[in-house]
């Protein structure tokens, strides 16, 4: 399996065929996580150490649960109570558990860039769980496998991603994944949460979500980032419900088999219609939750064998 990277920090860093490598490897443990016995051992002995400095439900679960699945030992930093509040500096935080030797570290930050220069600093493996507006790649690869299993593929598809781009990490990740496999992007929103050089992301731009959803395969909700808003982007959550939220009657302007996709967590009546994101025939919401432990599963068992094949090759320097 050829997956040649020490680290996993963004979409921007992975050619088409490792994308592929990873789907592949995840569709493989979709099928393990439906058995009654989930276990392997791909990650036995090695230890997995996750940093969350902002909030997390379900991306930290799943990263917990994908290294019990793959049997490595588990720690959960509580950030929030530790010295990072009595202010310790990152880069001191993570020398620290540099020095308990971690395999596996996994990283939320709210700075963009902060998982990068953390990876620069320790020997193991690092998984960006989202750095600021920057990137969440683990989300936009569990995207495209759940947008592959539901379509069959992902190259020639319109996608259509909808609402607060300006602040997403999700919408980055998942506009520079589609970009490289060909699919074709419309980014829908208010001009004011568009972001800066927009023309640069090689997507068509709508502000009319109607005309924005005409005939789209896969209709991607976001979550409106009022944590990294610092004014008003939006007139009221009423008008914005009005223009840009998906309710059936815009849903019906996109292709008659167009799937619902939202990462999570969802604002009903802000951003999606409650009734849109429960119906079983067009949201896949709950299978991008599942897609999500299978593709963290294949991302942390890739970076191990990488993080072992180096080892192995400097014992083998030391021995000789
Ligand atoms: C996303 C995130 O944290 O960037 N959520 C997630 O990882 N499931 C999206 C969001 O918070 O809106």
């Amino acid at each position: 399996m050829h997956f040649p990277h020490r680290h996993l920090l963004g979409i921007e860093h992975l050619p088409p065929a490792s994308i592929t490598t990873l789907l592949d490897l995840a569709d493989q443990y979709v099928a393990l996580n439906r058995r009654e016995v989930k276990h392997s051992d791909a990650l036995a002995g090695l230890t997995q150490i996750n940093m969350f400095f902002e909030a997390s439900t379900r991306t930290q679960a799943s990263f917990e649960l994908a290294g019990k699945r793959l049997g490595a030992d588990v720690m959960n930093m509580a950030v929030a109570q530790s010295s990072v509040k009595k202010g310790e500096t990152l880069i001191d935080t993570a020398l620290t558990l540099n020095a308990m030797h971690p395999d596996l570290l996994v990283v939320r930050h709210p700075a963009s860039g902060a998982v990068a220069l953390l990876a620069a600093k320790v020997n193991c493996a690092v998984l960006n769980a989202g750095d600021g507006r920057h990137e969440h790649p683990t989300q936009a690869l569990l995207d495209a496998l759940t947008i592959r299993r539901a379509k069959g593929r992902l190259h020639r598809l319109t996608v259509a991603i909808c609402g607060d781009i300006a602040h997403s990490r999700v919408a980055r990740s998942n506009i520079l994944l589609l970009n490289r496999m060909e699919s074709r992007i419309r980014l829908i929103g208010p001009p004011t949460l568009m972001p800066a050089g927009i023309a640069d992301f090689g997507c068509e731009v709508f502000d009319d979500m109607r005309a924005g959803l005409k005939g789209a395969d896969v209709v991607m909700m976001l979550r409106l980032q009022k944590e990294r808003m610092d004014g008003g982007f939006i007139p009221s959550e009423r008008e914005y419900y009005h223009r840009y939220g998906l309710d059936a009657e815009k849903l019906a302007h996109a292709a008659p088999d167009a799937i619902v996709m939202h990462p999570g967590p969802m604002n009903r009546g802000v951003e999606i219609d409650g009734e849109i994101a429960d119906d079983i025939n067009r949201s896949v919401i709950q299978e991008q939750v599942e897609m999500g432990v299978a593709v963290r599963m294949a991302a942390m068992d890739l970076l191990a064998r990488n993080l072992r094949a180096a080892r192995g090759a400097k014992v083998t320097e030391v021995m000789a």
